[in-house]
């Protein structure tokens, strides 16, 4: 046993059922199963979580569209979850979904909490509705042209061309998505969560929860702007849970949603009696909670979910995680590259532990996104899992089977290097504690190539043609399967079946962290059996083919334009790039990262909140060129209207740094 076990309850985004699983959500539950796994294997009490997220707008109008109901829809689509997230060994302790009792349950005690403590209200709004459907539309099922720069068929909340933000009322010559009329606008009552009074309650939760840095800046960004009371109802028809007292309110999927995590815990002590709800969700709770999440929902789990909880007398999250993008040889994934992968087609081709090695190699604890390459994942895996480590016991294990009986030698030849593995241990388990992934593989893969040396340097394939040398073949081998072995616990969070596979054959039920500092000796082993074989590039290719395939090209032929991350020349020429000069700049009041620059751009004087004040002293500021992009529309602040933006670079606070251009650049000149 550890000094303490921890009392820890983890959770991943609970995946949105109206598609199937992909590339880009394994990256998620891969990083988070490491986790609780490692955790696991470290002897703390670790329980992972998740359910699938099954209500909203698109869940209804997609069942509607196939003509099932949304449970069948949604239950169809859980299964294809459960099955690929099993198949890629992602281990819950409980998958439920968020249409069931235990939901509608904690969601109707959390709403009259809310209520009773006065954090909830009503307000009458205006929006557009279909008269055809009989259904208010959401932003996004709404189209037109936008009210800014006039390019058509545009969604009903920003342009696509012009980035312009607007509501649909706003849009020239608006159509609903679902019958293609014209929407009218009409009133409704809705219900509001004050979030706005919940900034110094959050601001405290915020250095609780010693936040990555980037999703601090990303608060402080927020807080500056001004929370905004939150919308958590929907109008009829909704698949959902009606708000209680009415007759055609609904909650809104993003308040139930993130409810689901207590939900499928619920159901999980519902089932397992040593569990206690209160010891992890109570007030008093002592145990951790760590919410696993993708960087676009920062603000769901950030602010909302804190918020409603501390309101509803729930403890907080002790943490939330959040991790990038996927990117697939180094873009957006695309159909009609073949790289849009879906997670069955990946297991129809390849190990899924290769893809676990993959990611935990290539992840760190930040939001930068991170990229499948996939030359570079044949080289790595083959490289590193066959080339390096599996090497290790298929060099030593032949000896010991034919030549031992297959019997470990009582002691190793070698016990400083063995020490070497073992002292280790600390700072491979702070990685992983830390989720440095790609610095605990780095660690073991450099330990590897070590043991490697040792097996080059020691030759038990020429040391066995002495016959007087066999007790030295015999502790060399010995030797050798142990650093692997240690290794294999290391790994063991990341390629589990892999190590399950290496201990049965090193003829042992169960390994914990520690067992890597312990030597394995005196003991029976099995034949080796090879635990992995090298990836063809051919496997890739063709599961890239299978994915193209697979896919309905006329989705990418409608919209007309290719699906990555790329910008027509022609989009980049609107983009007016300008030198300006800082004529003034001074703090805000109120504001912890921004400074007011009074610019001179040639022409014109602008005025544009930057958030620079960690990075730079005003004072020396006055009299610097910067590139500014001039025809930003101008957007309303809480402090005032900001008319432009200056160019920096860096992840933010401290860590930015304006662009500056070579001398002789004047106010004015445009950037090419
Ligand atoms: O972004 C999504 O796919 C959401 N379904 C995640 C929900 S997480 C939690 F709040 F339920
Ligand atoms: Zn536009």
């Amino acid at each position: 046993m550890p000094k303490k076990q921890r009392k820890i309850l983890v959770t991943s985004a609970l995946p949105y059922v109206n598609g199937s699983p992909h590339m880009g959500h394994l990256v998620e539950y891969i990083q988070t199963d490491i986790w609780v796994r490692f955790q696991k294997l470290r002897e703390h009490n670790c329980i992972y979580v998740c359910a699938s997220d099954a209500h909203g707008t698109p869940i209804m109008l997609k069942a509607r569209e196939l003509g099932i109901t949304p449970e069948q829809l949604t239950a169809g689509y859980s299964k294809e979850f459960v099955d690929d997230f099993n198949d890629f060994g992602i281990e819950f302790d409980n998958f439920h979904t968020t249409h069931s009792p235990e939901n509608e349950a904690v969601v109707g005690t959390i709403y009259s909490a809310l209520r009773e403590s006065g954090d909830i209200y009503t307000r009458t709004i205006e929006q557009s509705y279909d008269e055809k459907e009989g259904m208010f539309l959401p932003d996004r099922f709404v189209r037109g042209t936008c009210p800014r720069c006039k390019t058509e068929d545009q969604y009903g909340d920003a342009c696509e061309n012009c980035g312009a933000t607007y509501s649909p009322e706003d849009l020239i010559d608006p159509v609903s998505v679902l019958s293609g009329t014209t929407p009218v606008k009409r009133e409704s009552e809705h219900y509001f969560f004050k979030l706005s009074e919940y900034e110094e309650r959050l601001r405290t939760w915020m250095s609780d929860a010693t936040l990555d840095k980037n999703m601090v800046s990303k608060l402080e960004e927020w807080f500056e702007a001004g929370l905004q009371d939150w919308d958590i109802s929907r109008d009829a028809p909704y698949f959902g849970f009606q708000i209680p007292g009415t007759e055609d309110k609904y909650f809104y999927v993003w308040l139930d949603a993130p409810v689901g995590y207590i939900a499928s815990f619920r159901n999980l002590c519902d089932r397992d009696s040593s569990l206690n709800f209160d010891d992890y969700w109570g007030k008093d709770s002592d145990a951790e909670v760590y919410h696993f999440i993708g960087k676009d929902i920062m603000y769901f789990h950030t602010l909302f979910w804190p918020a409603v909880l501390q309101g509803a007398g729930f403890r907080t999250p002790t943490s939330v995680f959040a991790h990038g993008f996927l990117t697939v040889n180094g873009q957006k994934m695309s159909k009609s590259r073949g790289t849009f992968i879906k997670a069955r087609t990946y297991l129809d081709n390849l190990e899924p532990e290769f893809l676990r090695y993959y990611y935990a190699a290539k992840l760190g604890p930040t939001i930068e996104d991170i990229d499948l390459n996939l030359e570079d994942f044949v080289a790595r895996v083959n490289s590193d899992l066959v080339g390096k480590l599996v090497n290790i016991a298929s060099r030593c294990a032949g000896f010991i089977s034919k030549r031992f009986n297959g019997r470990l030698a009582d002691s190793l030849p070698d016990p400083e290097l063995f020490a070497e593995f073992s002292d280790a241990s600390e700072s491979i388990a702070e990685h992983y504690e830390r989720r440095e992934y790609s610095k605990a593989m780095r660690q073991i893969m450099a330990l590897a190539d070590k043991a490697n040396r040792y097996i080059d340097e020691n030759k038990p394939w020429v040391v066995i043609k002495d016959d007087s040398k066999g007790a030295e073949v015999q502790q060399v081998c010995t030797q050798g399967l142990n650093l692997f072995r240690s290794l294999m616990v290391y790994l063991t969070p990341v390629i589990p079946t892999v190590a399950a596979g290496a201990r049965a054959f090193l003829g042992e039920d169960s390994w914990n962290w520690r067992d890597a500092s312990t030597p394995l000796l005196g003991s029976q082993i099995s034949k080796f059996k090879p635990l992995l074989t090298r990836v063809e590039i051919d496997q890739v290719q063709r599961m890239a083919e299978q994915s193209r395939e697979s896919t309905s090209v006329p989705n990418d032929e409608k919209n007309d334009k290719p699906d990555d991350d790329t910008i027509s020349i022609d989009d980049f020429i609107k983009v007016d790039l300008r030198i300006a000069r800082i004529e003034k700049a001074e703090p805000v009041e109120g504001a912890d990262k921004l400074l007011a620059l009074t610019l001179n751009v040639g022409d014109t004087t602008r005025n544009v909140f930057a958030g620079i004040k960690a990075a730079y002293d005003p004072g020396t500021l006055v009299g610097r060129h910067v590139v500014v992009v001039a025809n930003l529309a101008p957007r309303k602040m809480r402090f005032g209207v900001s008319e432009g933006m200056v160019l920096a670079a860096g992840p933010g606070g401290e860590d930015i740094f304006l662009l500056v251009p070579d001398d002789g650049a004047k106010p004015g000149m445009r950037v090419k």
